[in-house]
């Protein structure tokens, strides 16, 4: 350890804060500071030594002859809080000489230093020997509060500077996620329509093979049987039981032909209506009660020789500004499959149809008392080639129509609530008026 000289020494001592006179009145006389020197203990430190620690008991004040040491405090979790640097002629640790309690903070050495402690005991009795000491203290103190606010406030605005930036940083990082969201969301929707139209062909080509393939068999066993007639009849071989026959099996076979090709032209006909082609509906502003009946009046020769009930229950005057016809189209395939599905022969059913209007436009209640349809059918009813009747007629087109009907010309939204055994109902929302 380095040794001072008491000349040395004093010297130190007159250049710190707490001795050092404002003018010539406040100078100490150099009897007044060899006598600090005997109650001073020196002390040199290593830049990163510890001081003191925060909690330590207070029981010194220390004058920083040399060097600089760094005030922080514990936030917790090893966490560490810078308060302050305290520069070369200071003095640090005031607090202890005058409430006596543990240190407030910790204190570590910043680069190497030379320190010098006197205890409390000390220090009061010096002071009391030399009160002028109470200004340099007071002095200190002060300088200490309005640096420590001046840094505090410094620290505030670059904290908050920080804060503005990482939220902007956040805001974008949230907007790009947003957006990226966005586009892939929009990829989806579109790799969804191009797989369910591809699954739309494959159903196509698949649903016309049959009809269209035993139109051709049964073509090519005309084409046959007439050659062989032909050939009979150019040789003079054909009897006349020879040409019942080939009259008979000729019925028989175009009757079979037309049965299937009109069986594709009527999948034809629905295709085309799974395209929901909106060029097709002519646009007008209805009204929604006379148009609902006029629908069923329509359907009346497939309501022939049945018992089934269809009430309208609609306030005369709701009016909706869309396409009637596409209306029309949902109307005739509920009541369609109601007849098909919903009741048996003999059946004494009920259809309900419940017009309200709501905050948005209209909702339209369809319902059957029939058979209705076991819950786990009830999320593919509207998907394209689902039919409970395949090779009975059905396609499983009929809802789709509707779903696709609803949301995409109507702008509207569809469900379907049923329970095995009582009847299935249908919930439809409808704008009431088209966007342009
Ligand atoms: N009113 C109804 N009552 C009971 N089941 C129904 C009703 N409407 C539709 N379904 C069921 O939904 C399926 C799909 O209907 P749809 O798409 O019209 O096809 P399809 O009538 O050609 O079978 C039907 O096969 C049937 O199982
Ligand atoms: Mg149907």
């Amino acid at each position: 350890m380095k040794t001072f000289t008491t000349h040395q020494m004093v010297e130190l001592l007159r250049n710190n804060v707490i001795f050092k006179g404002a003018d010539a009145a406040e100078k100490y006389s150099d009897e007044a500071l060899e006598e600090v020197i005997r109650i001073i203990k020196i002390s040199e430190l290593k830049a990163g030594d510890i001081v003191f620690k925060q909690g330590n008991q207070g029981d010194s004040i220390v004058l920083l002859l040399r060097g600089e040491v760094a005030v922080y405090v514990s936030g917790g979790k090893g966490i560490e809080i810078h308060i302050a640097i305290i520069e070369e002629n200071n003095f640090f640790g005031e607090m202890a000489i005058i409430d006596d309690t543990d240190r407030m903070a910790s204190v570590r050495a910043a680069s190497d230093c030379l320190l010098g402690t006197i205890s409390i005991d000390d220090f009061w009795e010096y002071f009391y020997k030399h009160p002028m000491l109470a200004k340099n203290v007071l002095r200190g103190i002060n300088q200490r509060l309005r640096d420590t606010d001046a840094s505090y406030i410094e620290r505030l605005a670059k904290e908050k500077e920080e804060l503005i930036r990482f939220n902007r940083e956040l805001e974008r990082k949230v907007k790009e996620k947003a957006e990226s969201l966005e586009r892939s969301q929009k990829q989806l929707i579109q790799s969804e329509k191009m797989a369910s139209l591809g699954q739309l062909v494959a159903g196509v080509a698949h649903e016309i093979n049959t009809p269209v393939g035993i139109g051709v068999t049964v073509s090519s066993h005309l084409t046959q049987s007439t050659k062989k007639i032909i050939s009979s009849f150019e040789n003079n071989k054909m009897s006349k039981s020879d040409l019942t026959k080939y009259f008979s099996s000729t019925l028989e076979t175009s009757e079979l032909m037309l049965q299937h090709l009109l069986q594709t032209a009527d999948l034809i006909k629905s295709f085309k209506m799974v395209s929901a082609d909106q060029t097709a509906h002519e646009r007008r502003k209805f009204n929604v009660k006379s148009y609902l009946e006029d629908i069923i009046l329509s359907l009346r020769p497939k309501l022939k020789n049945k018992p089934h009930q269809i009430t309208i229950d609609c306030d005369d005057d709701i009016e909706i500004d869309g396409y009637p016809g596409a209306l029309a189209q949902i109307i005739t395939n509920m009541v369609l499959n109601s007849l098909i599905h919903a009741f048996n022969e003999g059946d004494n059913g009920t259809i309900a149809i419940e017009v309200l209007k709501n905050a948005s436009g209209i909702i339209l209640k369809y319902r059957d008392d029939g058979k209705g349809i076991p819950e786990e059918n009830i999320e593919n009813i509207f998907e394209p080639f689902f039919t409970t009747k395949r090779g009975e007629g059905g396609t499983g087109l009929g809802m789709h129509i509707v779903y696709n009907t609803v949301t995409q010309i109507l702008k509207g939204s569809i469900s379907c609530e049923s329970t095995l055994g009582q009847g299935i109902s249908f919930f439809i929302n409808l704008p009431a008026k088209l966007e342009n």
